[in-house]
């Protein structure tokens, strides 16, 4: 039994594992509570902007008015496609899923990149911008293409979220509307050493170059545990149908030991601070509609799972409430993840610029517990 005691704690999931240090994000997952940079999400919500957090995550200050206006300047000049990208949306086989469009375009996007073969500090900070404000075009795009409506251009004197959501409905948003898109891309922008941060980390660790570690932070996002669950979330609310129901089914799905989408958290072991965010807004628009039946099936998801799962400490995550929400601004449900996906853009980049200030290769063990000194058998000579 020599090699069972020589054997190493294996840290599943590498819970509790810290790979570096960093300033640009913080989660109390015990007081739900998330800085970024030092500024609490909740001020950041209420007072920010997606142009001021992107300045925020990627320069570690809050801008001033000159800076946050060229900011804004220069995301909404880097938000046009390149004809070839468009061309390559245009061509992707018909259904494909939205988030493999967004994972392929940025990676074929990078050949275009004016700046592809430079490495340096500064021109990664402007490939970080180019990345975030081309994410959205890219969504938007692909979505207009795939339902046979006209693309529309990007408009550089709107902001971000506002531009965004005009781009996919085909017209503005109403600014309380904008404001909650603005407000949720605020929230979607960081959220410290995640799986799709970590997998464009560990790509950034062998110095791959910067679109590389976003088309491996894309890749990890699309998984059901991670940001697939915006989708499968408001999926289980349409699927239950009537407030009623909700319990029953709830109770059900547990009983058969089933994650419910929208609930749970490595961090988190009370209410994620923007998932209150969220419901917040679900409420308020489902009040302005006038049609409440999607909110009180999710609250009444939420009664069940918190009730049922209270000595787990399972609460909803940021996902549950923001499906509602992104579902009632217009917004094609399997577009949720890649929303996610061009929110996050800031936290990926800023990351990956933080790990290589102090780069190391990410090069984790496995333990091995196969056969060792098999023989080798000749084909001819096997069963
Ligand atoms: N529904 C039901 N039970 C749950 C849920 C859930 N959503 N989440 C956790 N649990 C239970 C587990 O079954 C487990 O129970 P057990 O100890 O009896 O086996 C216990 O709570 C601990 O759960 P783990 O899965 O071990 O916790 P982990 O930290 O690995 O998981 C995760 C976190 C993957 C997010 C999990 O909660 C989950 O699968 N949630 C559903 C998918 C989801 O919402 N993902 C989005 C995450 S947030 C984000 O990416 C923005």
């Amino acid at each position: 039994m020599k090699a069972a005691l020589d054997a190493p704690e294996i840290h599943r999931g590498l819970d509790d594992v810290y790979v570096k240090e960093t300033s640009i994000c913080f989660i109390d997952g015990e007081r739900g509570r998330l800085l970024y940079r030092g500024y609490d999400i909740r001020d950041l919500a209420r007072h920010s902007s997606f142009e001021e957090v992107v300045f925020l995550l990627l320069q570690g200050r809050l801008p001033n008015r000159a800076e946050l206006e060229s900011a804004r300047a220069e995301l909404a000049a880097a938000r046009p496609l390149a004809p070839s990208v468009l061309k390559l949306l245009r061509s992707m086989p018909e259904h494909a899923p939205p988030m493999d469009v967004l994972r392929t375009a940025v990676s074929y996007m990078s050949g275009f990149d004016p700046e592809r073969d430079d490495s340096t500090q500064a021109a990664n900070m402007r490939k970080a911008l180019r990345i975030t404000a081309q994410l959205a075009t890219i969504v938007a795009t692909y979505e207009r293409i795939r339902k046979g409506q006209r693309v529309l251009r990007p408009d550089p004197t709107l902001g971000h979220a506002e531009d965004f959501v005009r781009m996919v409905t085909g017209k503005r948003p109403d600014p309380t509307w904008a404001r909650m898109m603005d407000v949720a891309m605020v929230l979607y922008a960081d959220h410290g050493m995640n799986a799709s941060t970590f997998g464009a980390t560990v790509a950034a660790s062998t110095r791959a170059d910067l679109h590389s570690t976003i088309v491996a932070a894309i890749a990890t996002l699309k998984g059901p545990l991670h940001g697939g669950a915006i989708e499968d979330a408001l999926g289980l609310v349409e699927t239950i149908r009537r407030p009623e129901a909700a319990r029953e089914f709830i109770v059900n799905k547990l009983r058969n030991k089933e994650k419910v989408p929208g609930f749970g958290h490595r961090v988190y072991k009370t209410y994620d601070p923007r998932a209150l965010i969220m419901k917040e807004y679900a409420r308020q628009l489902a009040e302005s509609k006038g049609d409440d039946t999607y909110f009180r099936i999710a609250t009444a998801i939420e009664e069940t799972v918190v009730g049922e799962l209270a000595s787990k400490r399972i609460f909803p995550n940021v996902d549950f409430y923001s499906g509602l929400v992104f579902h009632r601004l217009g917004i094609s449900t399997d577009l949720f993840t890649p929303v996610f996906a061009l929110s996050r853009a800031p936290g990926w980049t800023a990351h990956v610029l933080e790990y290589w200030e102090d780069n190391r290769l990410l090069r984790p063990l496995d333990w091995y517990v196969g056969p060792k000194d098999l023989a080798y058998v000749p084909l001819d000579e096997r069963a």
